[in-house]
């Protein structure tokens, strides 16, 4: 009997001490959760609901980039205002991501989380690391933290980005938006980031400008400025049109009176709908028309649909390009349309734009163009069908579209500087992807029957020419390596300037490298004439087997050769002098390219005019 009852005692006091143990670090959790200004309610095996009790600017949420997104529905007042998806940090926390609070000021704010880990018990969704770190705060810090940040080419503060989108010129601005995930450095919840710039170069960063709501999430397009108030939201207004993604892709008309600060979307949206999967729609003013035109790209048509329209909300098809004509591979995306000079006449033709994915030249993304003749309605390609056209010869270039409205007609394209193959894999985290630098467009005659595309910076880029340039004298160089030195300043952070003339040699060598060994090799090859990057030995590569490459552009066929290379942290931009090519590739040396040597396969080979500026933002 006296055994029996110290057995039970021993249960009983057993159960006591684990349930104490268990309220203990209940408590524990509540009082935390209270002293933060939070309270967090686990419902359920994936459902939590995280209540803001006492607000602050920001709601932090923890981030671990391979956790399964958790879907959370945001309720203000108990009505749902909005639903993200979010990879809350399961294991580890990589970064956080701030939720601004500040819209809903003076309202109850409830975080409605449903996670997808496939829990079955509620216990094993209590121990995930997101429910410790959450909290609210009045700062998100955005010092950077990404060893391969550019320093000169745009970037996200933080976050994802994509597209460049909606870009327009006004009142001595540059604005650029562009496909944002505010909540992840992976592509999801497309949003407008946006940023602007009176240089091209220098960018302030700005609130995002357009955000999801019940027609879906915010996909790419364009914005032009209504000079002549044809749209009725006043003159000067700025109309941007992009996709509304929901269950399917449809238009939407936003305006904004603040010159671009801050857009109001159009009640009556979407403006254009159609059975067949279509976005990125572009506008411009077609003067002689009179009359606005948008192209759209229907993605799996492999066209691009004109459209015309008085007043920016009512638009009508009037024709279609595109079966048949160019790389067909893939699907068709963000077009343009523009009207360009050719160089050395007063002449002047239109290019189509239209970048595609996957099916680029090298795989995965790039950027085609078709050459020819607009007549407000429709457009008639100059060259056959099986032509393709490139207006960027890396793996890195994709998405461009041109600035509208920009002073003297000049036509400025930027592009999103990665590629869909590994776009969400690349070494950063705190932000993921970079713009190229912007350039300017021309048509050139290519003396083989057809008008290309000549690709040059924009001269804004000069003025980030920064510190003293190194200026080297003429040398000639055989197969044995003659190196010169990349400046220390900004780590080697430069552009070079440089003419090559073969002589005996077959193919001319310049490579780039660290003391590592990392490098990245240009080669010319005299009798095919093309100019090649190789990729294969340049830095860090093994985070996607379609990284390592070796890109090829045909290039004129000349005695001297000369280029402009542009080095950043994570990419190089190599360009013909007069812009007959452009190459564009993301590198990622896991030190600074130190050192330029030139070599040949045989024979030698003169270098002159070198130059190396340090090169960064102010
Ligand atoms: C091109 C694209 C567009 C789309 C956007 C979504 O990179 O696929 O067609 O609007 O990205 O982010």
């Amino acid at each position: 009997m006296k055994h029996y009852s110290y057995g039970i005692s021993f249960s009983f006091l057993r159960k006591i001490v684990l349930t104490s143990i268990l309220i203990f670090f209940m408590g524990i959790s509540i009082a935390w959760a209270q002293q933060t200004g939070l309270s967090i309610h686990h419902l359920g095996a994936n459902h939590s609901l995280v209540m803001v009790d006492e607000p602050q600017k920001y709601l932090l949420l923890p981030i671990e980039e391979t956790a399964p997104e958790a879907t959370i529905h945001v309720l203000v007042n108990n009505k749902a205002d909005q639903t993200i998806q979010v990879r809350l940090a399961a294991n580890r926390v990589d970064y956080f991501v701030p939720f601004a609070l500040e819209q809903y000021k003076g309202k109850a704010v409830t975080f409605d989380i449903h996670t997808a880990n496939d829990r079955t018990n509620v216990r094993n969704l209590m121990d995930d690391a997101c429910w410790n770190e959450i909290k609210l705060a009045d700062d998100f810090d955005t010092t950077n933290r990404d060893t391969f940040r550019p320093l000169f080419h745009h970037t996200p503060l933080y976050g994802w980005m994509n597209d460049p989108n909606g870009m327009f010129y006004k009142d001595g601005e540059y604005h650029l938006y562009f496909q944002h995930n505010p909540y992840g450095s992976m592509w999801g919840n497309m949003n407008w980031g946006h940023s602007s710039s009176k240089d091209l170069v220098n960018w302030e960063h700005h609130p995002v400008a357009i955000q999801p709501n019940g027609l879906g999430t915010v996909f790419s397009g364009s914005s032009v400025v209504d000079k002549e108030n044809t749209a009725g939201f006043g003159k000067d207004a700025v109309i941007a049109i992009y996709t509304s993604a929901g269950a399917s892709q449809m238009q939407s008309l936003a305006y904004s009176t603040d010159n671009g600060m801050t857009f109001h979307i159009y009640e009556k949206n979407p403006i254009i709908t159609s059975d067949k999967e279509c976005r990125d729609p572009n506008m411009f003013w077609h003067a002689k028309s009179g009359k606005w035109i948008l192209i759209l790209a229907a993605a799996l048509e492999k066209e691009m649909w004109i459209y015309s329209s008085p007043d920016l909300k009512h638009w009508t098809k009037e024709s279609s390009f595109g079966k048949g004509y160019g790389a067909q591979e893939g699907v068709w995306e963000c077009p343009d349309l523009m009207e360009l000079p050719v160089r050395g006449t007063d002449q002047t033709k239109w290019v189509l734009v239209c970048n595609l994915n996957p099916g680029g030249i090298f795989g995965g993304s790039a950027t085609q163009y078709f050459v020819g003749d607009f007549d407000g309605k429709k457009f008639v390609c100059d060259s056959k069908p099986q032509v393709t056209k490139w207006m960027d010869y890396g793996k890195d270039h994709y998405a461009a579209v041109s600035w509208s409205n920009s002073p003297a007609g000049r036509h400025t394209v930027i592009a999103w500087m990665s590629n869909w193959q590994y776009a969400n894999n690349v070494p950063t985290q705190q932000y993921r992807s970079a713009n190229s630098l912007p350039r300017d467009l021309e048509l050139y005659d290519g003396g083989d029957g057809e008008l290309y595309l000549a690709v040059t910076p924009a001269p804004e880029v000069e003025t980030l020419r920064s510190g003293k340039a190194l200026k080297y004298g003429s040398f000639s160089a055989g197969t044995r390596k003659v190196s010169r030195k990349l400046p220390t300043a900004n780590s080697g952070i430069c552009e070079i300037n440089l003419e090559l003339k073969p002589r005996s040699a077959g193919k001319v060598y310049v490579a780039l490298s660290n003391a590592d060994g990392e490098q990245t090799t240009m080669i010319y090859d005299v009798a095919n004439h093309t100019f090649s990057m190789d990729r294969n030995a340049s830095g860090l590569t093994d985070f996607s087997k379609d990284f390592p490459a070796v890109t090829v552009a045909p290039c004129p066929a000349e005695d001297t050769q000369s280029l402009r290379l542009f080095v950043d942290r994570c990419s190089i931009e190599a360009f013909e002098g007069d812009g007959r090519f452009a190459m564009t590739n993301l590198v990622f040396p896991q030190k600074p390219y130190t050192t330029l040597s030139v070599y040949t396969d045989k024979g030698r080979c003169q270098i002159s005019n070198l130059t190396v500026n340090p090169l960064k933002n102010k």
